[in-house]
């Protein structure tokens, strides 16, 4: 009897974590960013259980791409532009990403939104990319927590807005990432605590479950960013349950993210 229950269990293949350093408007020279992706590369390059990507400024990214190793070690986009081509000045298409090797991109991150980036905006932005073959790391989070449970609402706005316009088929190229904007960068209050990563997944998983189904949101990759450091990293993986992390500061330092990585090997399944 209970082997026949077993057996009529549906097994959840491993997901292998996936570490994403955000290096923002950082290095200020092609060579330093050489330097530090080619350390990362040595790290990143021996680990099974880890895919990490690497958002360099889009200038780099064409210096960049002779080191990307299989699913080891990929690149990715800080953002995109909604529109396929055009009279954009300063911006960057899906496909010009695309184009140098980026596998991912980023989309709706916090210091974007706060530049007057709307939720419809990146819905565009997803759409573009997914279009483009990319994956995209779409970014929610909330400002600030109240005791209702409001935030909550904001969230899932983020959510459904962002991903309006994703198909089923495309859903499996879409990581969310959850980031809290009190959690982020150098002023950050604190970091999260690991039970809110862990809150916030269930959250997520819930709300998109409605949207693109149970099996769809079961293999979604839920990731944590926010002041996440060597030590605090194993904290969001083991006890947030959350499958990687986005890393902005410590993704700048070869050695501090290189810890990262390891920790998440050994977290990893
Ligand atoms: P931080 O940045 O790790 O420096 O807090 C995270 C992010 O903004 O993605």
């Amino acid at each position: 009897m209970v082997g026949k229950k077993r057996s009529t269990l549906k097994k959840i293949k491993p997901k292998k974590k996936l570490v994403v350093g955000n290096w923002k408007m950082n290095p200020q020279t092609a060579a330093e960013a050489s330097r530090t992706f080619g350390k990362i590369r040595t790290t990143a390059g021996k680990l099974r259980k880890v895919n990490t990507v690497v958002c360099p400024p889009s200038v780099f990214l064409g210096d960049l791409r002779k080191g990307v190793m299989g699913k080891r070690l990929l690149l990715g986009g800080q953002d995109c532009h909604f529109e396929p081509d055009g009279s954009h000045t300063g911006e960057i298409s899906a496909l010009q990403l695309a184009s140098v090797k980026a596998k991912y991109v980023i989309v709706g991150h916090s210091e974007r939104r706060a530049d007057g980036e709307t939720d419809e905006r990146i819905g565009g932005k997803v759409a573009a990319a997914l279009k483009s073959g990319l994956s995209v790391i779409v970014c929610v989070g909330e400002t600030a927590r109240d005791k209702n449970g409001r935030y909550l609402k904001k969230i899932e706005d983020q959510l459904l807005r962002g991903l309006a316009s994703v198909s089923q088929a495309d859903f499996e190229r879409v990581v969310i990432a959850y980031e809290p904007i009190w959690a982020i960068g150098k002023n950050a209050l604190r970091p999260a605590h690991p039970r809110d990563v862990f809150e916030m997944k269930i959250f997520v998983r819930r709300v998109l479950s409605d949207a693109f189904g149970k099996n769809h949101s079961e293999k979604m990759l839920f990731l944590y960013g926010g002041s996440v450091d060597a030590k605090n990293a194993r904290d969001f993986l083991a006890d947030g349950e959350a499958d990687g992390l986005l890393v902005g500061r410590a993704s700048l330092d070869a050695g501090a993210f290189g810890e990262i990585l390891k920790i998440a090997e050994e977290v990893g399944s």
